[in-house]
């Protein structure tokens, strides 16, 4: 690659049948996904991919040249889809092609059912990137990690020390329910921002800058699969892509922000509240009521565009203690069964099949 050259990274990812049930994703069709990728590679459409999955996810690594939303790379990711699809249906896996939910591409696979999250920018010296992968959960529970990372000095000591980030981060934080954005700059606008992000169903954080020089840091895959097809089609199951280190927050700092396995919406029946567990790529495979939610991290350096990598991040004993605190808060939070705060409230069930349960009671309600 040319100096100063851009290289685009582009995760793309859906879940397209589960093995088993809505666990993991069956080998046959991650190797044809891996297959596609590599003709492409090969074609010298792409750069370069990786193919990895979180619970019964997808999620396709691609560095490429096309700058982000191009019709090309998102074609090519729809083909790879509907290739895995067909795989799934041949093994009868489950919930075929549930996250395409249109029939034919259309150009942008945004609103379509796959989740996307991308960046182009020009690579530097040494480039670390994480890749966030989350399986039973959705987007909005990125927020919270990405306030500690990059606006809070006491997960991430670089907003004190290092004199590239004292000036804060911007955040683009997008409301989902009327297909808005604002940006909200950093350290100023914290009270505004977390009046905003702390309703996670609603308003989430799309991407992240550095004020100082308006460098991309993160960027959110931030679609909400219920509101595209109108009724409960799985949760988002988001990704995230962070830049790390050299006046961004450092891996240490970034991944620091998942210690606390905070409560997100999500795991069964995308109806209940529970921990984010973060654990590597070998246990991202939720049981226990279809869960608790689980983030795997992928950690890469890109080399002229060439994804050297993956590292498995959380694969260390350091999150021991947060995996014990996320079952211990299972335990708490599954006595309560149906009951909220464990079963999400009322508004968020709209679009799940409750609606249909109550519908029988309709006309029985007497007036008093
Ligand atoms: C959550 C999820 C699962 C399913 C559950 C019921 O995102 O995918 O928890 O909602 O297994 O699935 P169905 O309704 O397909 O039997
Ligand atoms: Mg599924
Ligand atoms: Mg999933």
């Amino acid at each position: 690659m040319k100096e100063g050259a851009k290289v685009t990274l582009s995760v793309i990812k859906a879940d397209v049948g589960g093995f088993v049930g809505h666990t993991n994703v069956h080998p046959e069709l991650l190797d044809t996904a891996k297959e596609r990728l590599h003709n492409s590679k090969e074609k010298g459409q792409i750069i370069d991919y990786h193919v990895l999955r979180c619970g019964d996810d997808i999620e396709l690594i691609m560095t490429h040249d096309r700058g982000c939303d191009s019709p090309e790379i998102h074609g090519l990711a729809w083909d790879v889809f509907v290739a895995c699809t067909e795989v799934a249906k041949e093994l009868k896996l489950y919930g075929a092609g549930q996250d395409l939910l249109k029939d034919a591409f259309s150009g942008n696979v945004r609103g379509m059912g796959p989740g996307v999250a991308e960046m182009e920018f020009a690579e530097r010296k040494s480039e670390p990137v994480l890749i966030f992968m989350a399986d039973k959960t959705s987007s909005g529970a990125w927020n919270l990690p990405l306030y500690k990372m990059f606006a809070d000095p006491f997960n991430t000591a670089g907003l004190v020390i290092d004199p590239h980030m004292t000036e804060g981060f911007s955040f683009d934080v997008l409301d989902a329910k009327e297909g808005a954005s604002v940006v909200l700059k950093c350290p100023s606008g914290i009270y505004t921002l977390l009046a905003l992000i702390g309703t996670t169903g609603r308003y989430m954080v799309s991407s992240v800058r550095r004020n100082s020089d308006n460098e991309i840091a993160a960027a959110v895959s931030t679609q909400k699969l219920s509101l595209i097809a109108g009724r409960y089609v799985g949760k988002d199951d988001p990704v995230a892509i962070v830049r790390t280190q050299s006046g961004l927050p450092a891996v240490g700092e970034v991944l620091e922000a998942f210690v606390f396995p905070h409560l997100v919406s999500g795991w069964m029946r995308g109806s209940h509240t529970g921990p984010l567990m973060p654990v590597p790529f070998y246990e991202a495979s939720p049981t226990r009521f279809d869960g608790p939610p689980r983030v795997i991290c992928a950690g890469f350096q890109l080399s002229d565009g060439r994804l050297i990598g993956p590292h498995d991040m959380f694969d260390d004993p350091a999150f021991d203690g947060a995996r014990r605190l996320a079952n211990r808060v299972s335990d708490y939070m599954r006595r309560h069964g149906p009951f909220e705060p464990h079963r999400l409230p009322e508004a968020e069930m709209e679009y799940t099949t409750m609606p249909q349960v109550l519908s029988a009671l309709k006309g029985r309600f007497k007036k008093i």
